[in-house]
């Protein structure tokens, strides 16, 4: 594996949030080719408004940057209702735009884990994402899928227990995204 970069993107504002510290999980369990940049400040992200689109605001110009300049993304999210939060949307709003450019999650490969209270774990919620993320055409991981449900217990120690089936689940989805990241350089390479 080469060297990648990753940029981990929490749903969550929460100081004390289970999605921010399971991709911290993540990143301090992953081999070292990976170098991880999390992002936890989507309470920077203003609401979008077509009207302030030019220029972009600097939060959001930051995000775009960041996203740019990694091989992939992984989005950690919450649950709220049943869907991903509202402020995890509205930045999602802001990086399909603006169409002329070519937006920064356009066939970026991405992958999806999510940790909650409840016992589904996010699975409506990462559900409710890919449908957003296909419409935005980002390479989305379709398997394994990785969600945390009582994630207070699961994460009560501050990491997911090395070893343990849900351990093996998030490591598999990492790989996945390395996979694809790798898959569309050979790609990319190909064609040229
Ligand atoms: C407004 C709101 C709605 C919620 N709805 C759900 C839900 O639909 N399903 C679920 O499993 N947990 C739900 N929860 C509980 C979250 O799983 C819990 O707050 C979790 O810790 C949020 O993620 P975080 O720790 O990363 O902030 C909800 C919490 C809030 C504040």
């Amino acid at each position: 594996m080469s060297d990648l970069t990753i940029l981990a993107l929490s749903g969550s504002l929460r100081k004390e949030s289970l999605n921010t510290r399971l991709l911290t999980s993540v990143a301090r369990l992953a081999p070292p080719e990976l170098a991880f940049d999390l992002f936890t400040d989507l309470a920077a992200i203003p609401p979008f408004n077509e009207d302030d689109e030019h220029p972009a605001p600097a939060a959001v110009a930051d995000l775009r940057r960041r996203i740019r300049a990694a091989d992939g993304v992984l989005v950690a999210t919450p649950e709220y209702n049943g869907a991903m939060p509202g402020v995890l949307k509205n930045a999602l709003d802001w990086l399909s735009r603006p169409v002329e450019e070519g937006p920064v999650l356009e066939r970026k490969p991405v992958a999806i884990i999510g940790a909650s209270k409840g016992p589904l774990g996010t699975i409506r919620a990462q559900l409710n994402l890919r449908v957003v993320l296909h419409k935005m055409d980002v390479t989305v991981v379709g398997q394994p899928e990785f969600v945390l449900p009582h994630a207070h217990e699961a994460l009560a120690e501050g990491e997911l227990p090395a070893g343990s089936p849900s351990h093996s689940i998030l490591t598999a989805v990492v790989e996945g995204l390395v996979d694809l990241i790798e898959h569309r350089r050979a790609v990319a390479s190909l064609a040229r």
